[in-house]
């Protein structure tokens, strides 16, 4: 049978990533240019910048990925490429891109979700047992995505408010922590004896969870403390700041994951998004749960946005005949539910 090759892109932030994946499982390459030095003197996104970004730095990633030693580009048979959600400007270069390669080859194209590739970067760890339940924690998602089987994503829970990186990156400012705040509190809180206190549990019906009155209380203390101290906060404090924030948003949401799993059959939890790296949550929800499900994360270099996690879902969506026509246009807001419905291309 002929090698399944796929040519993928991703661009719906500030990552231009190519990826080329070999039948599902063999990363061929795998490339990621980050804006975060470029973003960090606006303390976030600034998303014309991302888009000139993008353009400027697609070219010369995909030469880098094409020019691998004893690869030939002919035999690629798919270009993916993350439509959505993102921002607009950013995911138009990716899918410009994209569209123009497999015109050129003359091979499908497959239009991936953002989050069903943080989803479906699990199995570069371990094949998805179903149902499985997907915690998708980013700096713009906060979501409980339960798939009774693959490719069929039914939001069960989310944030009322801030996503969890949001918060985390928000909290972080306030310590004086650089940009992106949530891996700053997660270096911050890495050395041993850090006390932490106790902060307020936020009390949500149901699996969705809150973080903006949290957030909110968290900076006011902060910038309390920092008044009364005469504007700065000692190394100690920072530190035991942000041990009790990450403690706080991580196990808050994992009081949810837990009332979930009670409620409902799951063989499998995953775990995808940016703040799947952090170190607390990666330790923590393997405790809550010691008698099953099995719990799957992600590699530490799957956690932040790269092409070879849109790649993987695409491997999953061309099985499923769910290809997508040239003409298919980005879609800055999309809905995972809508997911696997497409109407399969002849
Ligand atoms: O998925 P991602 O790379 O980008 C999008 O939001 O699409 O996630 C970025 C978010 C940021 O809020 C960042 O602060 C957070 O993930 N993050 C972390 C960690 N690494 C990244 N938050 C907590 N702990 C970390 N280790």
């Amino acid at each position: 049978m002929k090698d399944e090759i796929i040519l993928a892109i991703e661009s719906s932030c500030d990552e231009t990533a190519i990826s080329i994946l070999k039948n599902g499982e063999e990363l061929l390459a795998n490339s990621v240019n980050t804006q975060i030095e470029d973003h960090k003197r606006f303390g976030g996104v600034y998303p014309e910048l991302a888009s000139r970004l993008h353009l400027e730095n697609i070219t010369a990633v995909l030469s880098f990925v094409l020019s691998l030693k004893g690869f030939d580009y002919r035999t690629i048979t798919h270009v993916a490429v993350t439509g959505g959600p993102g921002l607009p400007g950013a995911l138009q270069i990716g899918a410009m891109a994209a569209k123009t390669i497999s015109q050129y080859l003359g091979v499908p194209l497959v239009d991936v979700h953002h989050l069903a590739g943080h989803i479906y970067a699990n199995e570069f760890v371990e094949s998805f047992e179903y149902p499985l339940l997907a915690v998708v924690v980013s700096g713009g998602n906060t979501e409980l995505v339960y798939l009774p089987k693959p490719f069929e994503f039914h939001i069960l829970g989310e944030t009322e408010d801030d996503a969890i990186g949001e918060a985390f990156d928000k909290v972080a400012r306030a310590l004086g922590l650089p940009y992106p705040g949530g891996v700053w509190i997660d270096r911050t809180c890495q050395k041993e004896g850090i006390e932490s206190f106790p902060l307020p549990k936020a009390k949500v019906d149901g699996y969705n969870v809150s973080y903006s009155g949290l957030k909110s209380h968290l900076i006011r203390m902060i910038e309390k403390e920092k008044k009364e101290r005469g504007g700065t906060l000692p190394q100690h404090r920072v530190e035991s700041y942000a041990l009790s924030t990450e403690m706080a948003f991580v196990d808050q949401l994992l009081d949810k994951v837990e009332l979930l799993k009670n409620d409902k059959p799951v063989k499998m939890i995953v775990v995808g998004g940016g703040v799947s790296a952090n170190s607390y949550l990666r330790k923590r929800i393997r405790e809550r749960f010691p008698n099953g499900p099995k719990i799957v994360i992600p590699p530490l270099w799957c956690t932040t946005d790269n092409a070879a996690m849109i790649a993987k879902a695409a491997h999953h969506m061309i099985r499923m005949d769910l290809l997508s026509p040239l003409s298919f246009n980005t879609r800055p807001n999309r809905d995972i539910e809508e997911e696997g419905k497409k109407t399969a291309i002849q």
